[in-house]
């Protein structure tokens, strides 16, 4: 689909984002269009999570406006609103899974507390979203016995679990090695070209694999500085985004023939 055919799914308009004196974003304009991935990367405290809770409608800008699906979050009822959020899922970065639930019960549970789905239903949803995520045969695992890769994996699983429309993923690499982040960012490549759900990333880092994302937008002097896609952004001659790929990123491409091993396993 061409860029100026699609519609965005999110938008945020001149949005300023204030806690007391404490001015967090100031004139935020950021699109997230359908089907795409879009990481929001900057320095950490710098507003990243409050731009993702507004696009949840879980806090509410100072002025300016956020629209989802074309509605204003401002101004329509609780319960429009929750009926919008059924189309999100969520990853956090503490993933937040129940310590006395097995996988497969946090992965079900979702379907559980917020559909009518039968028992048969749910098994067959859930067993399709763990063997996507590599996880066969953990089904009777309690989280205290995974590793941090194979959590984010679940964590993605009960995400999914809803077939949301969007996907918000609060830095989903924290504590994870290179390996193990990039090993993540593949599994959400893959769940998203079979799902193709809308992603939005929180990130403090870009993923090394480039083509995983269509768009990246800086979070810099409070407020989005662009959102371009990852070749632009190294390329760009903005000072904000040039001293970041300067002095956070290095060389974030990587060889032509790495990166097709990784498109290989996917
Ligand atoms: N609910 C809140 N009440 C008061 N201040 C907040 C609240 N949420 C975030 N902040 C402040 O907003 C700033 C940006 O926070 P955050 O979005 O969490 O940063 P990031 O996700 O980029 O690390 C921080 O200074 C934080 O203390
Ligand atoms: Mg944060």
């Amino acid at each position: 689909m061409s860029e100026e055919s699609r519609e965005p799914i999110i938008q945020l308009i001149d949005v300023c984002k204030s806690f007391g004196d404490q001015s967090v974003l100031e004139n935020v304009n950021l699109d997230i269009f359908e089907g795409t991935t879009t990481v929001i990367i900057g320095p950490s405290g710098t507003g990243k999570s409050v731009i993702l809770k507004q696009m949840m409608g879980l806090l509410k800008p100072t002025s300016g406006r956020v629209l989802v699906f074309g509605q204003d979050l401002s101004r329509i009822s609780k319960r429009e609103l929750q009926a919008i959020r059924m189309n999100f899922g969520v990853l956090f970065q503490n993933v937040a899974l129940f310590d006395s639930m097995n996988v497969f019960d946090n992965v079900a549970l979702p379907l559980r507390e917020r559909t009518k789905a039968s028992e048969k239903e749910i098994r067959q949803n859930v067993e399709e979203k763990l063997a996507l995520m590599d996880l066969d045969g953990v089904n009777e695992k309690y989280p205290a016995q995974l590793s941090g890769g194979m959590l984010k994996r679940v964590g993605l699983a009960r995400a999914l679990v809803l077939n949301p429309k969007v996907i918000f993923f609060d830095e989903p690499t924290t504590g994870l090695d290179i390996n193990k982040s990039n090993e993540i960012y593949r599994v959400f490549y893959r769940s998203q070209l079979r799902f193709k759900y809308t992603s939005v990333i929180v990130s403090h880092d870009v993923p090394r694999i480039f083509k995983l994302t269509d768009y990246v937008a800086l979070l810099a002097d409070r407020t989005i500085v662009n959102s371009i896609s990852p070749e632009d952004f190294q390329l760009s001659k903005h000072p904000a985004i040039k001293s970041f790929v300067e002095t956070t990123m290095g060389p974030i491409y990587i060889s032509e023939e790495e990166e097709a091993d990784y498109y290989e396993k996917i």
